[in-house]
């Protein structure tokens, strides 16, 4: 019984202590047959891919790709011709992703009160405040009016991030997220009817 138990003590401890080593990243003996479990492969970050073409683990993104939160905006004009070039393929290739439901509208509205109004007037039809006191020297455009109406929902969107082709409006992307300046689209086209 006795040796037994200090049998079994010592083969314990024999384990214990061939179990240890020095070389903190060598697992040291493994005492079960299944070595995968104990020796797994992975990759180490970075390192070079054997499946992947160059090697290359991180993948660029597909052309096209659109980051989550964001929306497909390829344009970046420069000057007259380009921003009225690009104005026009917005409409054919830009697609409102937002519906015009009721809350929609509301925020487009509010959002069009903020940072059109003062131009275009509250009824949208170019007498705001800044022009009606001759502080602003050129004529809003009317955007209940035919004009602006037929154009498409992307070449309006393109307007408010871009600017008017002629330069006489701003730029206003970096004032309305992407979001509400679809939201004052469906704003303007709830207001003909
Ligand atoms: C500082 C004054 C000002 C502000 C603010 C302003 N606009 Fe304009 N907008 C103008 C003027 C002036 C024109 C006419 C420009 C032209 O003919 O080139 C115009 C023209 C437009 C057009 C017609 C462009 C075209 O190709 O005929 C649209 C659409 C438009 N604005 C929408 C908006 C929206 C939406 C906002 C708010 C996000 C806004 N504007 C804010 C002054 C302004």
């Amino acid at each position: 019984m006795k040796n037994k138990t200090i049998f079994f003590i010592l083969s314990l401890l024999m384990v214990a202590i061939s179990s240890c080593n020095r070389d903190k990243n060598n697992p040291g003996y493994a005492y079960m047959a299944d070595y995968d479990m104990y020796f797994s492969k992975y990759d180490k970050a970075y390192d070079a891919s054997t499946i992947l073409p160059n090697g290359q683990v991180n993948q660029p993104a597909p052309e096209g790709a659109v980051a989550r939160k964001s929306s497909y905006y390829p344009y970046h004009p420069k000057g007259v011709v380009e921003r009225m070039t690009d104005q026009v393929k917005a409409g054919k290739e830009l697609d409102n992703p937002l519906k015009a439901t009721k809350e929609n509208i509301a925020e487009g509205k509010r959002q069009f009160e903020i940072f059109c109004s003062d131009c275009h007037g509250f009824d949208a039809k170019g007498n705001g405040h800044l022009y009606k006191e001759k502080l602003f020297p050129a004529k809003p455009s009317d955007l209940t009016g035919s004009h602006v109406q037929e154009m498409p929902d992307g070449s309006i969107f393109f307007v408010i991030t871009e600017g008017s082709a002629s330069g006489l409006m701003g730029p206003h992307g970096t004032q309305v997220t992407p979001e509400n300046r679809w939201k004052i689209v469906d704003y303007l086209r709830s207001i003909v009817k």
